[in-house]
């Protein structure tokens, strides 16, 4: 095989193909949280992270946002444009949780005023800090007019997803995104959205702990994570067939 792993992280592997201009991913179901300390396996979510990204990227391109999704050549690999990853992990809030709780005293649930965008850098060596604009400058991350770019896709992502969601009878309180530049140095909306990258609550529930459908499950050991993966997997792809 003319396949060279290029990279491992904590929950997916690339590696080349025979073109250069193609990289291919292999979703893992090895999970990990604050940043690597805990670590076990969710069984399948390697399947379903890969198939509900492939679906959510199928409908953000249909909705004119650019990704760097080609196909799925089997259930947990995917084929991607090879893009030049932006350092900087963009966090969408529409529902105070998780940091922000933590970090400001708000209180979990209490719905925001408007969507928060929030910047922290890629580096595992430093736990991926909360960045301000200043210092993205400063590190020379991103230029200001790629920022400028960044925040408003990242605007439009939000209002795409949580509109899916909502007809999937989830509610969409943050997620993460990563962005790519190309070769022709077009931002693309790259790496996974899935329950590992997102929170997601069961609209239908008001249990704070089994209306949660994502990553928290594993993170607060709360116990039914498959099945909670398995259940987002199953709304998304219904919901993307009467989309398309
Ligand atoms: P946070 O509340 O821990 O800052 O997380 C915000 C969102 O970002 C949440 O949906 C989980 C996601 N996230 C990742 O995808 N990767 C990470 O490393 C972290 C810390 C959060």
């Amino acid at each position: 095989m003319s396949q060279t792993k290029i990279y491992e992280g904590k929950a997916k592997i690339l590696y080349t193909t025979e073109d250069p201009e193609i990289l291919l991913t292999v979703y893992k179901d090895d999970a990990t949280a604050f940043n690597a300390q805990k670590r076990g396996q969710i069984e399948g979510k390697g399947v379903i992270n890969c198939q509900i990204t492939a679906a959510l990227f199928t409908w953000l391109g249909s909705n004119n946002i650019p990704t760097h999704y080609l196909d799925c050549p089997q259930p947990n690999q995917m084929r991607v444009k090879a893009v030049k990853i932006v350092p900087v992990e963009v966090v969408v809030r529409n529902i105070a949780a998780g940091s922000l709780c933590r970090q400001t005293g708000l209180p979990e649930g209490k719905v925001l005023p408007s969507p928060l965008v929030e910047y922290y850098y890629k580096s595992d060596e430093l736990g991926d800090p909360l960045l301000t604009r200043d210092r993205i400058f400063l590190l020379d991350l991103v230029d200001p007019q790629r920022l400028t770019e960044i925040e408003n896709m990242a605007r439009k992502i939000n209002q795409n997803l949580q509109s899916f969601f909502e007809r999937c009878h989830i509610t969409l309180v943050d997620f993460k995104l990563e962005f790519g530049i190309d070769a022709e140095e077009n931002l693309l909306l790259a790496d996974e959205i899935s329950p590992d990258t997102c929170r997601l609550w069961d609209r239908d529930n008001t249990d704070p702990q089994s209306r949660v459908m994502d990553k928290d499950r594993f993170r607060k050991d709360l116990g039914q994570v498959e099945s909670a993966y398995q259940q987002v997997q199953q709304r998304v792809l219904a919901q993307l067939k009467q989309q398309l």
